[in-house]
């Protein structure tokens, strides 16, 4: 019988659950995202997503089991995100899954959640094949990483200061925006006209693979001020929109040309796009058109799998429980800070350390 991974991921504002099957595939996913409940503080308030976490992931749990007609004793793990993330938040999903794991008497799977975005395209046809390099570029990471295997990622830069989606985050909120940033400037961005403002490109010559965003919020704040829009969230509509496609241009540049540069540098020709800001229309259309000029190929999760999800950690645990082995163990901590080196092929990441 094919093993089932329940995955639950509750790392920040979403709780996401689904279940995943060896051999068949997604059997379902569920979402709640918080969105709303931290919108109108501009940012994720902890002890708020906490709560919520605390509401939703039992109910969703529940609605995955009753879609796909599984029962809770024909699933043999239970994944869960350890970390990177909020504690509070962390600590939800990592309790449940414990609880539920231990009364079902199978094994809980600790997972980091940038090995779940960073594996997520695998769950898209086609797939790439390791190895490959993967841009992870999410709300609190930018990295670059070769990918050998399961477990095997060797970092070959990241962001020295803030990440791409703290970039949008950042600089959407100068424009007046809302909270997620980076989907509502890239909405704004879509009526705006090309090349009128210029924004520093961070990094973009420095021939290593790091990256730096803190100048360009600098940036966007001065030329927001320069311009006279600043906090008038009505006035100018045009002078908005042409700021933010200049704040979209730029990102997008940087990470296009350093994710060209890791696959020149690496001599790979796959790159896999994973977390939050590969949903951007833009940085998938520039990446697709320059890598593929040079024989190579870009794969994206589905648009649903570049946000947090469950299904990523549901895939992720069904991989890492192919690799495990050893007892099952219920004591378990979260890892609110966890770099993603630290985790190696043989599902280390699981269970209490
Ligand atoms: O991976 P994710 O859901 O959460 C983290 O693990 O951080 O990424 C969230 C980030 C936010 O910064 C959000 O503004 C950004 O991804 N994001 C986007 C887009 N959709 C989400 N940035 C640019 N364009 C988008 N379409
Ligand atoms: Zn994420």
């Amino acid at each position: 019988m094919p093993l089932i991974t329940l995955g639950i991921e509750s790392s920040c504002d979403e709780t996401g659950i689904a279940l995943y099957q060896a051999g068949r595939g997604l059997l379902a996913h569920a979402l709640h995202t918080q969105v709303a409940t931290h919108s109108e503080y501009g940012g994720v308030v902890p002890e708020l997503a906490s709560r919520d976490h605390v509401r939703r992931v039992i109910p969703l749990v529940r609605q995955v089991m009753h879609e796909t007609g599984v029962s809770l004793d024909r699933i043999n793990a239970v994944a869960y995100t350890r970390g990177p993330g909020l504690g509070g938040a962390l600590l939800v999903g990592a309790s449940v899954a414990n609880a539920l794991a231990y009364a079902l008497d199978i094994p809980a799977i600790g997972i980091h959640h940038l090995e779940g975005h960073l594996l997520s395209p695998l769950l898209s046809d086609p797939s790439p094949e390791f190895p490959f390099v993967a841009l992870l570029v999410s709300g609190g990471h930018t990295q670059l990483m070769r990918v050998d295997g399961i477990g095997q990622y060797t970092l070959l830069g990241e962001t020295l200061d803030d990440a791409a989606g703290e970039a949008f985050d950042k600089s959407a909120k100068l424009l007046g925006l809302g909270y997620p940033g980076g989907p509502e400037l890239a909405g704004l961005a879509a009526h705006g006209r090309s090349g009128l403002y210029k924004l520093p490109r961070p990094m973009l010559h420095s021939d290593d693979l790091e990256f730096s965003f803190s100048g360009l919020k600098t940036a966007v704040l001065t030329l927001v001020r320069q311009s006279g829009i600043d906090g008038q969230k009505t006035r100018d509509e045009q002078t908005r929109a042409d700021i933010a496609c200049a704040v979209q241009e730029a990102i997008v540049d940087v990470l296009a040309n350093k994710a060209r540069t890791a696959l020149a540098q690496t001599g790979l020709d796959q790159l896999v796009v994973a977390g939050g800001v590969g949903a951007n229309r833009l940085l998938r259309a520039r990446l697709t058109e320059s890598i593929g000029k040079r024989g190579g190929k870009v794969f994206y999760p589905d648009l649903q799998f570049c946000t947090d999800n469950g299904a990523m950690i549901a895939f992720a645990g069904a991989l890492r429980l192919k690799q495990q082995r050893g007892g099952k163990d219920y004591r378990f901590n979260v890892k609110p800070r966890w770099d993603l080196a630290e985790i190696t092929e043989i599902g280390s990441n699981s269970g209490a350390t």
